[in-house]
């Protein structure tokens, strides 16, 4: 599989495919996505760098690869069209309800030689998701948790069917969270303790489960030093918010006004604008039920998508099962029916616009 490295790789794939270069002309796009914000203090860049390095990096089984595990490397699963980007639609990742047990999440479907395949247990629920993107994730950190609690309305006091909520984690911090697709961390560098071990099987001290702070494979624990995680962090943290390729000011305005906006909040707070997320959970309806409960969020409640960024992205939703922008609004249930059904009953004028704001985020 090939890895796009922010720069070079995607410079060379804009040599070979022709339609990058008129992406490239535009003056107020960041091309490459995934670069650094340009904020970052020298000695952050520089944590920046060597987080990339640690997000390319393949481990194998003498690094401390698994023993289960479900790649070898971040990237593989954020790759696209540069490192940091949505996962390959080949590549999905089993979340796993254990009703028995209470766990929820990640189930690891490789192994390293002489091991067996982990098997799931009776009548636990398997869910499949695909990598999102992680580009300009960090803004997301700078939503206050006031912030976060006034953006949802759990209640529908103001009666218009979207009542989202906050998804808190009595296990860790008890802040609401936002990252995941359930909303069920609150940080990015508990997120990353946990990507480590889940995905790639490389035990760490930082995230909270001593299940993965110990495994039994050759390598001793812990096979990742907690500066690793901390240069993931400043990488994943430091990316960039990929700005418009232009404004679209019809667009937005037709976004707002079938209720879009109610959900794709436009700022997330005074330090996330152009987040287009409230960062709560909202039921979709039941084609969106996986069954999974995660903490206070039930299997047909997702995480509003940020939407920056959403040029990049080929397919939509948690498991990429929409496969064009029309699909997507269509497919909106739940809460988010109401907007879906103001769109489908707009003119094709204001279709159009609404279209080419979001092809342009
Ligand atoms: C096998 C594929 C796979 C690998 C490997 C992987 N991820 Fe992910 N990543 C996912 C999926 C799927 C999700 C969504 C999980 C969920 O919430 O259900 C995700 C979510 C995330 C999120 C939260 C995104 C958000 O919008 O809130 C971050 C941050 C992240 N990954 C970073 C990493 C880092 C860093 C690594 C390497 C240590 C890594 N991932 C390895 C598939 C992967
Ligand atoms: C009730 C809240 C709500 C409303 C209203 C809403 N959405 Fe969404 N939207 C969501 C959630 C939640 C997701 C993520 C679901 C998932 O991943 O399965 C999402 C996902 C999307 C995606 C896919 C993003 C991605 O990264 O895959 C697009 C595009 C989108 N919405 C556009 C719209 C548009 C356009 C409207 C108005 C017609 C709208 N949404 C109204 C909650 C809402």
């Amino acid at each position: 599989m090939r890895v796009f490295v922010a720069g070079l790789g995607a410079a060379l794939a804009c040599l070979l495919v022709a339609a990058c270069s008129r992406q490239a002309a535009s003056p107020d796009v960041d091309m490459p996505p995934g670069g650094p914000r340009a904020d970052l203090t020298a000695a952050q860049k520089a944590a920046f760098d060597r987080g990339l390095a640690a997000f390319t990096r393949e481990y194998a089984p003498a690094s401390g690869l698994g023993p289960h595990f479900n790649a070898p490397s971040c990237a593989t699963c954020h790759n696209l069209p540069t490192a940091g980007g949505v996962g390959p639609d080949s590549i999905l990742v089993q979340v796993l309800f254990d009703k028995q047990t209470d766990f929820v999440g990640v189930l690891p479907n490789q192994h390293i030689a002489g091991r067996q395949p982990l098997p799931v247990p009776a009548g636990g629920i398997i869910d499949r998701r695909r990598g999102p993107p992680l580009y300009g994730l960090g803004l997301l950190e700078q939503v206050t948790d006031d912030e976060m609690r006034a953006n949802c309305d759990p209640d529908d006091k103001d009666g218009d069917g979207v009542r989202g909520h906050v998804n808190v984690n009595p296990h860790y911090d008890g802040r609401p969270g936002k990252f995941g697709l359930q909303a069920h961390t609150s940080s990015i560098r508990d997120f990353i303790g946990n990507a480590l071990a889940g995905e790639i099987g490389i035990t760490n001290t930082v995230n909270r489960d001593p299940v993965k702070q110990r495994d039994d494979d050759a390598v001793p624990d812990p096979e990742a030093a907690t500066s690793v995680v901390d240069d993931l962090t400043a990488y994943v943290a430091g990316m960039a918010v990929p700005k418009p390729a232009r404004a679209e000011p019809e667009g937005l305005a037709v976004f707002s006004r079938v209720g879009c906006a109610t959900c794709h909040k436009p700022d997330a707070g005074k330090l996330a604008p152009g987040a287009y997320t409230d960062l709560c959970v909202h039921s979709m309806g039941p084609k969106f039920d996986s069954g999974i409960m995660d903490f206070s969020s039930r299997g047909d409640e997702w995480r509003t998508a940020p939407l920056f960024g959403l040029r990049f992205r080929s397919t939509y939703f948690h498991d990429g099962r929409a496969k064009d922008l029309p699909s997507a609004i269509a497919m909106h249930g739940g809460e988010s029916a109401g907007s879906a059904q103001r769109y489908s009953a707009l003119g094709q004028a204001d279709q159009q616009a609404l279209l080419r704001f979001l092809a342009a985020l």
